[in-house]
C-alpha cells in the first residue's frame, strides 16, 4: 500500500498550486477525470464498523455510515453496501436492514443463518418497519440526506450479527472489498482500517466504548458514474433582450426515431399513460420535450443593478415528470458568492473549498415546508429565489459575462453550462470588446483574478 501513501504526500505538497489548477480544471469537460470533486476535495461517506459486543462464534456489530459530503445525498431508492467475507463468516441476523440474499445455507441443520453469501449486499429497511426491527438511524429506505440541509438524517445505522467469525480482537477478520451503490455507480471504497474504540456517552456521567472499531471511507467520482447530465444552465440579464438557452442536446437528444417516447410534451394526450409506462418502477426520467432533454434546468437572470448591490433571479424548473426532488440542493460558484447580502425563499450556506482562501462557492436549499420539494414537471415544479450582492467597486463588472455563475451543481451533478461565447453582451460593448471572448483569454483572466483572490 506504499503507492497510495506516496500518492497522497505528493498530493499534499503540491496544494499550493490546487487553486491554480481548480481554476484551469473549470474549463475541462464536467466528466473528464475528476477523481475528486474540487468543491468539496474532503467529501466522503465513512462506513464505521463498532464491534459491541461477542456471541459463542462471532461478534454483533452496529454499522453506521456518515455522509459526509457538502452536497451530495442519497436520494431512493437508497444505499447497497456490498463487502465480501475474509473466511466464512454468516449473518445469524440484522436489525434495521436486510441483506438481499440469503444465499446457500444448506449446511446449517437447525435454524439457517440469515445470509450464508460470501458477499452480501445489504439495504436498508422501509419506514414504518416493525419497532422491534428497528434500531435509531435505520429504516429509511437508504435515504441519507447531507449534514448541511438535515443533520439529523445524514447517517444510516443497522446491527449485525456475525458467526464463524472469531471471538477476539485478533482472531476477528475485516470484510474486504466493501461496495457502495448510491444508488447507482460512482463511489470506489478503500479498505477497512482499524481505528480508535468508538466511544459512547451515555448519561454524561459514564463513557462505554465499543470493543472493536474499523472504519471504511468510500469517495465519489462522477467520471465512475458515467451519468449523462442531469441538468444544464440557461442564462439573461436586464442589459441585453437575448435569452441564452440551455445548450441543444445538453442531457440528450429528441429523436423519435431512434429513441421513440423520449419525451413527451406537456399537452400530450399520451402524457398519463407515458408517466406510467415502462420506466416508471425503475425511476428512468420522463422529461418534458426541449432542445436540452434535460430533466433540471437552472436559469440565472441578472437582474437589476443598484449603486452598490446587484441582484440576480434564480430559477430552478423541473422537466422530469417521474420526479419528486425532495430536499434538493445547488452548488453555484460566482467570485461575488463572498458578498451575498440577502437571499430570499431559499437556505444558504457559504462553501470554502480551499480552506476558506476564497470564498466564491455557496450551498443553496428548499426551505422546509416551502419549497424543499421540487414539484414533478408542470406547473408548480419550479423554485425561485433572489440573491442581493454587495458590489466590490475592484471586481465588479458587468462585461465579459462576469456577472453568470462559474459553475453549477444540482444535487451533486455538474449542470451543462452554455459556450461564453454565447453570454448576453453589455450593448454598450465596441465592436472591438466584441471579439469572441477566445478560451486562452479566459483562463488567463481567470487564473489571474484567482491567483489576485489568492494572495490579497
Ligand atoms: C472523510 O470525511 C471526514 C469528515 O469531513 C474527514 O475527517 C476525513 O478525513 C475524510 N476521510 C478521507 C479519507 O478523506
Ligand atoms: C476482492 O476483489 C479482488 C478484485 O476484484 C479479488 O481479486 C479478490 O479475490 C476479492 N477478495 C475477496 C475476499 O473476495
Ligand atoms: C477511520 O479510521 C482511521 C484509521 O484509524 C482514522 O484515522 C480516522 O479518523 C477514522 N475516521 C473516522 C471518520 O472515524
Ligand atoms: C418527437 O415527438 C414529439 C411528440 O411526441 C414532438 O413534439 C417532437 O417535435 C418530435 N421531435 C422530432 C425531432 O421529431
Ligand atoms: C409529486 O407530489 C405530488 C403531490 O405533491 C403527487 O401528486 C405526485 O404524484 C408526485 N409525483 C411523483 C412522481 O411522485
Ligand atoms: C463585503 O462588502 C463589505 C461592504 O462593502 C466590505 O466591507 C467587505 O469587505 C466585503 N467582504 C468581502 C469578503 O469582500
Ligand atoms: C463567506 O462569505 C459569506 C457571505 O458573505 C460570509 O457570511 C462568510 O462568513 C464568508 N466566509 C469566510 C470563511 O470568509
Ligand atoms: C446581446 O448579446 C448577444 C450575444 O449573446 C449579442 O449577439 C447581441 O448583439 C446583444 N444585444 C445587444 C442589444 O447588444
Amino acid at each position: 500500500m506504499a503507492p497510495v501513501g506516496g500518492v497522497a504526500g505528493s498530493s499534499r505538497s503540491a496544494a499550493c498550486c490546487a487553486v491554480l489548477l481548480a481554476a484551469v480544471l473549470f474549463f475541462s469537460a464536467p466528466a473528464t477525470t475528476e477523481a475528486y470533486d474540487s468543491l468539496d476535495p474532503n467529501g466522503n461517506i465513512t462506513i464505521k464498523w463498532d464491534i459491541i459486543s461477542w456471541t459463542p462464534d462471532g461478534y454483533v456489530a452496529t454499522v453506521t455510515m456518515f455522509n459526509y459530503q457538502q452536497f451530495r445525498h442519497i436520494p431512493a431508492p437508497g444505499w447497497q453496501l456490498g463487502c465480501s467475507w475474509a473466511k466464512k463468516e454468516v449473518i445469524w441476523s440484522m436489525v434495521g436492514a436486510q441483506a438481499t440474499e440469503q444465499g446457500d445455507c444448506s449446511k446449517f441443520k437447525s435454524a439457517p443463518p440469515h445470509c450464508c453469501k460470501r458477499d452480501p449486499t445489504i439495504v436498508d429497511l422501509l419506514p414504518g418497519t416493525p419497532f422491534n426491527q428497528q434500531i435509531a438511524n435505520c429504516c429509511k429506505a437508504g435515504v441519507i440526506k447531507t449534514f448541511n440541509q438535515d443533520p439529523g438524517n445524514a447517517a444510516s445505522s443497522f446491527q449485525i450479527s456475525v458467526g464463524l467469525a472469531g471471538t477476539t480482537n485478533k482472531a476477528v477478520k475485516m470484510p474486504k472489498n466493501f461496495t457502495l451503490r448510491a444508488p447507482g455507480p460512482g463511489y470506489t471504497c478503500g479498505r477497512a482500517l482499524v481505528g480508535r474504540p468508538t466511544k459512547y456517552y451515555s448519561d454524561g456521567r459514564r463513557v462505554t466504548q465499543a470493543l472493536m472499531s474499523w472504519n471504511v471511507t468510500c469517495t465519489y467520482s462522477q467520471f465512475l458514474a458515467q451519468k449523462t447530465p442531469t441538468c444544464c444552465v440557461s442564462l439573461s440579464s436586464f442589459y441585453n433582450d437575448t435569452i441564452v438557452n440551455c445548450p441543444t442536446c445538453s442531457c440528450g437528444c429528441q429523436n423519435n426515431i431512434t429513441r421513440p417516447g423520449s419525451c413527451v410534451n406537456d399537452n400530450s394526450p399520451y402524457l398519463q399513460s407515458a408517466i406510467n409506462g415502462p420506466g416508471k418502477l425503475t425511476g428512468q426520467p420522463l422529461v418534458q420535450c426541449t432542445s436540452h432533454m434535460c430533466p433540471i434546468r437552472i436559469h440565472w437572470h441578472v437582474k437589476l443593478n443598484y449603486k452598490d448591490y446587484w441582484r440576480v433571479k434564480v430559477t430552478i424548473t423541473n422537466f422530469n415528470y417521474r420526479m419528486n426532488y425532495t430536499d434538493w440542493n445547488m452548488v453555484a460558484q460566482h467570485p461575488n458568492f463572498d458578498n451575498i447580502t440577502k437571499l430570499f425563499s431559499f437556505n444558504y450556506k457559504p462553501l470554502t473549498p480551499y480552506g476558506g482562501r476564497i470564498n466564491d462557492t455557496a450551498m443553496f436549499w428548499g426551505m422546509k415546508f416551502y419549497n424543499d420539494l421540487l414539484n414533478q414537471a408542470g406547473p408548480l415544479g419550479n423554485a425561485q429565489s433572489e440573491l442581493l450582492m454587495r458590489k466590490d467597486s475592484e471586481t465588479f463588472t458587468f462585461q465579459k459575462g462576469w456577472a453568470f455563475p462559474r459553475r453549477v451543481y444540482f444535487n451533486g451533478d455538474n449542470c451543462v453550462m452554455p459556450s461564453p461565447d454565447d453570454y448576453p453582451w453589455l450593448p454598450s460593448a465596441s465592436p472591438l470588446t466584441k471579439q469572441p471572448w477566445t478560451l486562452p483569454l479566459l483562463v488567463f483572466w481567470t487564473v489571474l483574478s484567482t491567483l489576485l483572490a489568492y494572495y490579497v
